[in-house]
């Protein structure tokens, strides 16, 4: 209700008032109707007005709704069109999501093999390595053994050559004016210098009247000396010329080419216990007898098995009572079972003077 409404609402109500007071009067009875009518009239007017005043405000806000609604609306549909769009960028996502979650497993996949891969790797890598430190320890283990093996050796051939000078020293000690000319080598296919020792000591000792030798060379240059000086004949057989001639040289140079009888011997076959063996001619040796020394010292092993062993059988009967077999060689297994086959088959033969030399001596035990 506007101020001016109110004013004239105050007004009508004052005349209505004054004209119920005043309607003890006659004429104000006339006058108070007609105030009240006027009144009544004024507030049709006035209810009119409001009711006109609430349908323009029904309007005013009904319009002010639907635009609101309108705007509401056009937010809503905003809103609907970002959502869709905000759907479609979150279905993008997700596929490319998916897409990236795939790619990732099938990383991981890859890695997870490769992984495996490593692991199979590390693994062949820790065997190859244990391998190599096996190796290497296997290597360690037989190189330690090499050279405790060439230590051994090389302490075993120290040993040796100072055996071989100690009996030089004792050889080349006494009869140095005696002698012509240099001697011949020891060692090689000649018997040692520690074998000579012995073999020349084992003559001075037993005195032999006849010594035979089985293979010339060295040996037949020391023993013809000591035999010239102790009167004893020598026969020394040898199955090749040129060996022979050698020997025979080294005599003359020594003027002992008297005291030796030098015999060339080719071999020839003997059937002994069942076997075959090549042997110096009989006839070289045909003419001997009271034998009581043989150096054996040949055939050379070259020439077949077990080349030595007819020595005592085939001169069995040609060997005096006080015979010595006198074998070199035996360091080595060959010499070793010829022995033990001749002792086994003679029981006459006693073995002495071991563990001076490689000689291998024997005696017929019924001579003194
Ligand atoms: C062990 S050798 C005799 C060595 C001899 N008792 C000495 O002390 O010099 C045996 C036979 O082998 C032969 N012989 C010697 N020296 C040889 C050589 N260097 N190579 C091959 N045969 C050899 C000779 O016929 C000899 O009679």
């Amino acid at each position: 209700m506007s101020r001016k409404q109110a004013i004239i609402v105050v007004v009508m109500l004052v005349t209505a008032i004054a004209a119920v007071l005043l309607a003890g009067v006659e004429e104000g009875l006339t006058v108070s109707l007609l105030a009240i009518i006027l009144t009544l009239g004024a507030l049709s007017v006035l209810v009119l007005r409001v009711q006109h005043a609430i349908l323009r405000e029904l309007r005013r806000s009904s319009t002010v709704t639907k635009r609101a609604d309108e705007k509401a609306s056009r937010e809503l549909s905003k809103v609907s069109s970002r959502q869709v769009k905000i759907e479609e960028k979150l279905a993008v996502m997700r596929t490319e999501t998916k897409a990236t979650n795939t790619k990732n497993e099938t990383r991981i996949a890859k890695s997870a093999s490769d992984v495996d891969r490593i692991r199979q790797l590390r693994v062949r890598l820790e065997e190859a390595e244990r391998r190599i430190l096996a190796g290497t320890e296997v290597s360690r283990l037989s190189m330690e053994d090499a050279a405790k093996k060439l230590t051994n050796q090389s302490t075993r051939e120290s040993r040796e050559v100072v055996l071989q000078v100690e009996s030089l020293l004792q050889l080349f000690a006494d009869g140095g004016s005696s002698r012509h000319a240099p001697m011949p080598p020891t060692g090689g296919y000649a018997l040692d210098a520690q074998a000579l020792l012995h073999l020349l000591h084992l003559i001075r000792t037993k005195r032999p009247r006849q010594i035979l030798e089985l293979g010339s060379g060295t040996s037949t240059i020391w023993m013809a000396y000591l035999c010239r000086e102790l009167g004893i004949q020598l026969v020394s057989l040898d199955h090749l010329e040129g060996y022979a001639a050698r020997t025979r040289e080294g005599l003359q140079r020594h003027g002992l080419e008297d005291i030796v009888d030098l015999r060339v011997a080719p071999l020839q076959t003997y059937d002994l216990e069942g076997k075959t063996f090549e042997w110096y001619s009989s006839e070289a040796f045909a003419d001997l007898d009271q034998i009581d020394f043989v150096i054996v010292d040949g055939p050379p092993e070259s020439t077949g098995p077990r080349a030595r062993f007819p020595a005592v059988p085939v001169l069995w009967d040609r060997l005096s009572d006080r015979a010595s077999v006198v074998l070199d060689d035996t360091h080595r297994a060959g010499e070793v079972a010829i022995l033990k086959s001749w002792r086994s088959q003679f029981a006459d033969l006693v073995q002495e003077d071991e563990g001076l030399s490689r000689l291998g001596v024997l005696r017929k035990g019924t001579g003194t």
